[in-house]
């Protein structure tokens, strides 16, 4: 396992997604996925599951100083009055007094960004977590986020080969700033690519494969691709004994200007443009 290193953060660069998971199934995917060898977790209080996944957590007799954890704060909860409950019921759900990573969600155009960025340290002064972050901020809006002088560690934003994420990567680059790669095999719309089956042949590999492989060697990004069947958790975690080579790299970095994104809800905030 490759671990980024970022603020005093070490974390698993491959971890587990759990979008759309319902709390039992997330319950028993996380607990196969500890026993497989993950130890780097996502949730959000949106999914509905961190009961499941803080219940796999504490029966997997796993220390929890050894398991990175990630929860996010709802954009419905960025207003002060609603944050910190948001994130003590979080806690609750997910059975542990602290998680590693907080972030938030979404961005709200009716809470300035000042106003939740506030909360979210806030929340890390009060030992609520260790580090924090925020997921889904364009470049405009990182810009405000860091003028609060907050310290994050990661922005989580859509990213696999078929989108372009050339301005925000490079952004995150040039400020330190980790990316994790949410939707990392596009929900599935990297299977039967082309290019991607011509270089996973080689290796003995499949499309997942070599889009999570193609991530993770990318220097400041990791990945959390999701599943919810048992037999797959192995398959996605099996990418650490391979590497694509320079040219396989510029061919996978052509497939961007397909600039697909499979994660748009109407209340998105205005993407880069690039
Ligand atoms: N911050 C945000 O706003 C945000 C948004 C979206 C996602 N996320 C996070 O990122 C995680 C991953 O993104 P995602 O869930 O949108 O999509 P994803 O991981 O790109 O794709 C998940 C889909 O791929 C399938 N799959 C997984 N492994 C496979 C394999 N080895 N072979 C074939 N198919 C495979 C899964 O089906 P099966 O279940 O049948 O295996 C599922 O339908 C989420 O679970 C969540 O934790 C965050």
């Amino acid at each position: 396992m490759k671990h980024i290193t970022i603020k005093g953060a070490t974390i698993p660069a491959l971890g587990l997604g759990t979008f759309q998971l319902p709390d039992d199934t997330a319950r028993e995917i996380t607990a196969a996925a500890l026993s497989a060898g993950y130890r780097h977790i996502d949730t959000a209080q949106i999914y509905q599951n961190e009961s499941g996944v803080g219940t796999a957590i504490k029966n997997s007799g796993i220390a929890r100083d050894q398991i990175f954890l990630t929860t996010k704060v709802f954009r419905e909860s960025l207003y002060t009055k609603d944050f910190m409950p948001s994130v003590e019921e979080s806690l609750r759900k997910l059975k542990t007094n602290y998680v590693d990573l907080l972030l938030i969600h979404w961005p709200n155009r009716n809470v300035p960004v000042a106003e939740y960025m506030d909360q979210l340290m806030e929340a890390q002064r009060k030992g609520y977590t260790k580090h924090i972050g925020v997921s889904n901020h364009p470049t405009a809006l990182l810009d405000e986020v860091l003028a609060t002088g907050a310290d994050i560690i990661t922005n989580q934003v859509e990213y696999h080969p078929l989108i372009n994420q050339t301005k925000l990567y490079t952004y995150l680059r040039e400020h330190g700033i980790s990316l994790t790669a949410y939707s990392p095999i596009a929900q599935g719309q990297v299977l039967g690519n082309e290019t991607l089956k011509g270089i996973a042949e080689k290796y003995g590999k499949n499309e997942v494969q070599v889009s999570l492989r193609w991530l993770i060697q990318q220097e400041g990004v990791m990945a959390i691709p999701r599943t919810s069947k048992a037999e797959r958790l192995k398959d996605n975690l099996n990418i650490f004994d391979f590497e694509l080579t320079a040219e396989e790299v510029a061919q996978i970095d052509q497939l961007k200007q397909q600039n697909k994104r499979v994660v748009n809800p109407p209340f998105a905030p205005d993407w880069d443009i690039v």
